[in-house]
This record gives C-alpha cells, structure tokens and sequence, in this order.
C-alpha cells in the first residue's frame, strides 16, 4: 500500500438550508465533509487542525485500528480532546478492509454535521465479486437542525428531557423537495440509460434508523459496513444510524419519460418523538437528443416510492435476516465456533435522580437516562487508553462491568418497579484472543426501541437475532454459525435480542455504544479492554508522540 495525506481543518461555515443561514462546525468548510479515497492496505496520515472553540476528536467509523487504537477518536476512551488552537495527526493502516465506511465527530454531538464518507476500494488488479460498475456514488443521509445542536443537547442533559427532533433528513446535505424552502437543495443523480451504478450508502443520522426506496427501481444490496454479503435484490433499504451498505442500481435501457424521487424516513418503533418527515433525492436519466427535444415542451412526471410504515417491524426483520456473509473460500465468514466469554447485556432506557434544586422534565421529576446492565457510562476526565496504557487506571475506570445483569425480568412484560440506573465509568477486560459472545437484549424499560449498537475496534458476526427474551437452552441452538452477518453496528430488536461474536484479537481500548446519539449521550455505552498478547505483534503501540493531552 501507500500512504495518503489529507489536512482537515476544523472550522466555522455559514450555511443555509430551509431559508436559514446558520454557522456550523464543519472540515475545510464542507458539509458534509470530505471523502476519503483509500485503497485496502493503504496507510492514512491525516492531520486535524482545530479553528474552531468546541473541542474536537474525529473517528474513523468502522476502521478496525489494528494495534492503533490512538487513532481511533471516541473523546476520553481512547485520546483526550484536540483543543482549539492544537492538531492531531490521525495514523493507521486499512488491514483486510475494503468497501463503505464513514467518519464523524466523536465528542458531544458534534457530528451532526462534522462527517464524511470512507471509501477504501479493493488493491490494485482485484476485481469486486460483482459485475463492474459504471460509476460509483456516496450518499450519505443525516439531520438538520435550525437551532444548535450543542446548546440543545446540554439543555436536554440538564433537565433529563428528551432533546428537539431534527428539522430535516438529508441526502449530501440536502434536504430536498418535501420541505418548505428546499427544492434548491436537492440531491440529483444523473444517470446513463443501461448502465449499472454502484451506490454507496451511509447513515449518519444522529438518532433515527432510515428506510430508503428508489421509485420504479429495485437495488442488489452487494456490502453492508464494509464486507461484501450474498447479492439479494430489494426495493426498500433499512440503514441504522453507525451502518453502511452498498448497493448496486442496474438503470433501465432506455430512458423513460419520467424523474424518479429517492426517499428515506424513518424506522422507529418506540413512542419516542422523532422526525416523521421524508428528504428525497432525484434519479434523472441522461435522455436522447430526440426525447430531450421532445421533453422540453412537457415536463417529466416525477414518480414517488412506497416506504414501509413508520414501524414495520416485519420489513425491518425479514431485512436483516437476508444479509448473509458471502462465507466463500476468498472471502470466509471466521466466526469464532466455540466461545471463552460470554456475556448477556441488557440494553436499554432507564432513569437517573433529578440532581438537588433542579426541576427535571422525566416521569416523576427524574432525568432519562440509559444503561448496559444497569449501569450507565459516566466519561472519565482522561483517556481510559491512556489510563491502561500508563498504568493509572485508578481513580479513572474499574475492570468489574457486570458480565450479567444485577436482576432478571421478563424484558417483554412488566417493567420492574425501580427504574433507576446505577452510574459508573466501567470496563470489560478481555484477555488476548478471547472468542466473546455477547447477547443483547432490549429492556423495552420506558420504550421499546431499536438500539443500533456499534463495536469499535472490530467486526462482529451477527450470529442470532429473535423475539421476547432470549432463552439460553434454546436459543444457541439456531445460532448461525456458516455465513453470518460480519458488520460492526447491530440493531437490537425493539422487544427482543441480538447475539453477536467476535475474537478479540485487537489490544486496546474499545468503545461500544448505542449510535443514537440521544442515548449514548444518556448512558448507553461502555468499553471493553483488550489486553496485549504476548507475541510482537499483538501488543499495543505507544503513543504518537502529538497524542492531545487533557
Ligand atoms: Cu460511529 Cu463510536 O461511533
């Protein structure tokens, strides 16, 4: 491989979307933010520059970081911030990875609009498993806010509300026709009659799971977080917040008389508020110089896509189930067979105490709050990576996160009485090489929501998936164990559990977290250690020597 240098400067940007104008932190002034274009085994060198008064940490979402965990960027889990006026060279390989991923702001909430799509192509000479596209093109769907996001996540913080829904989804920024003052704003992709498009698609929303649908047109989803799946065809595309999923897009052979929306909204299936609005985009087709001369007098019929209900948890599942592994010798499924850790976590909402002399907005004057196993993240004050590397882990994290939760209950029936959630910055310590399964189960405490939950630091295999709770004598049984989903962000069920395995062959510091923002911001998170093995390469690097102190 090579290596490839990229400058990010972090700085404020006017911009204007639904008639207002609104300065937001961005890179190189961009939003969204710049492509990175790497090839698997390519070094990356990319140094941040911090302009602006916010403190900065950028991730590279779904990046494995093998022994570099210092360049992987969740604020305090594994570097301290970039403050204003430092830089920060980001250092790593791309090892074993090709296809879509993404990278964001990982500090506050700032990635809403501090983000960008990863795009690490195949090594030089090797083909896709795929038919060859014409032509490849990002979409990348988030959220707009007219107000600012971070005075409106410390007010929801304090009081313990649940904060303002977006104002809009976007296709590449753009919001598009169905809002007031938007058409300008519209994603367009034009395309040649009969040529195939490979659509690299990313949700980085901050709190809302995405249908999306092409009117007219069918998609062979072909890669989900980067790994290529057995090819199956779809009209309606699920992507949660953190995930990533590539589609290939075979246009028709001639082209008709008429402009195709390309919508999403959003999959939501709790009570919770959230943005019941569709952002769309145009398929338009290169027409002829006879049928464009023609269409000049008439204008093209645009036709619209059927998305599922807002809460169609039939569609939701029977997606995820078809996303397969290609499991063939050149690509193999390495699930680990038999399993050294296991663990069942409980994931879900919960409440905290209103602190003294505060008036809260949950049930009861409470704050929400959310939890793994009851427990609710608190962030340290110094990196926990620096913290285990150092060896000055006291005071800072306990290696006792529970492997288990404090109590049983039926997780689909009646909520236990005490909702309150215990506080602690906690982590999970696996030795070198662990073979680890993990099974989430929704809570359905409060909600009954989807919870996206992302690895850092790994692939995980998404060995079984079901309804009610899950059930240890049964269950395994039908674990998937062939061709499994390999990704790195899992929607646990709303009402039901996930299970999921990975080997743990990455020394470092992990972070894994819902990726709502709303609920890691609440609690949703926790970290796993991996400690160094004994051979050379399995320990982690020093750190760089600009690694940001707090
Ligand atoms: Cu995409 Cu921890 O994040």
């Amino acid at each position: 491989g090579i290596t490839r240098h990229y400058k990010f400067n972090i700085k404020m940007q006017n911009v204007t979307r639904l008639c207002q104008t609104k300065s937001i932190v961005t890179v190189n002034g961009q939003f969204p933010g710049p492509r990175i274009l790497a090839r698997e085994g390519d070094r990356l060198l990319i140094k941040v520059v911090n302009h602006v008064k916010y403190n900065m940490t950028l991730h590279w979402h779904g990046i494995r970081q093998l022994r570099s965990g210092w360049a992987d960027g969740p604020a305090y889990i594994t570097q301290c911030p970039i403050q204003t006026g430092r830089s920060y060279v980001y250092n790593f390989t791309v090892t074993g990875q090709r296809g879509t991923l993404f990278w964001h702001a990982h500090i506050s909430w700032l990635r809403a609009t501090v983000y960008g799509p990863i795009v690490i192509l195949p090594k030089k000479h090797v083909p896709y498993p795929f038919p060859q596209p014409f032509k490849e093109v990002p979409i990348i769907f988030g959220e707009w806010w007219k107000t600012d996001t971070e005075k409106m996540i410390s007010q929801a913080l304090k009081t313990g509300a649940a904060p303002n829904v977006s104002d809009a989804y976007t296709i590449n920024g753009l919001p598009g026709p169905s809002y007031n003052c938007s058409a300008k704003d519209t994603f367009k992709l034009k395309v040649k009659p009969g040529k195939t498009y490979l659509l690299r698609m990313i949700n980085a929303a901050l709190n809302d799971e995405l249908f999306i649908s092409i009117a007219n047109h069918t998609v062979t989803v072909v890669e989900t977080d980067a790994v290529y799946v057995k090819p199956f065809k779809t009209k309606v595309v699920l992507i949660t917040p953190g995930q990533t999923t590539n589609v290939l897009l075979k246009v028709k052979s001639k082209a008709p008389s008429a402009n195709f929306l390309i919508t999403a909204r959003p999959y939501a299936t709790g009570p919770a508020a959230f943005d019941n609005t569709t952002t769309a985009g145009i398929l338009e087709y290169e027409q002829s110089a006879s049928s464009a001369s023609k269409n000049k007098t008439r204008k093209l019929t645009l036709l619209k896509p059927t998305l599922p209900r807002f809460n169609d948890t039939n569609f939701a599942t029977k997606f995820s189930n078809q996303i397969r592994s290609l499991a063939t010798a050149k690509f193999p499924a390495n699930v680990p067979k038999k399993v050294d850790r296991r663990f069942f976590f409980t994931v879900g909402l919960g409440l905290n105490p209103c602190p003294k002399n505060q008036t809260c907005q949950g049930p009861n004057n409470t704050m929400l709050a959310s939890s793994i196993n009851n427990v609710s993240f608190v962030q340290p004050n110094v990196s926990l990576l620096q913290a285990h590397f150092f060896n000055k882990s006291k005071g800072v994290y306990t290696t006792d996160f529970p492997a288990n939760p404090p109590f049983k209950f039926n997780y689909t029936g009646t909520p236990p009485k005490n909702l309150m959630v215990s506080s602690g910055t906690k982590v999970a310590a696996l030795p070198f090489n662990s073979k680890v399964e993990v099974v989430m189960q929704d809570t359905s405490i409060i909600a009954a929501e989807n919870h996206p939950l992302h690895l850092h630091g790994f692939n995980f295999f998404v060995v079984g998936q079901g309804f009610g709770n899950f059930d240890p004598n049964k269950d395994p049984a039908k674990f998937n164990l062939v061709d499994p989903a390999e990704r790195n962000t899992v929607g646990v069920p709303s009402g039901g559990w996930v299970a999921i395995r990975f080997l743990a062959d990455n020394p470092g510091v992990w972070f894994m977290h819902c990726h709502l923002e709303v609920h890691t911001s609440w609690g949703l998170k926790m970290a796993w250690l991996v400690m160094d093995g004994k051979g050379p390469k399995q320990k982690l690097q020093p750190p760089p020597s600009d690694l940001p102190k707090c």
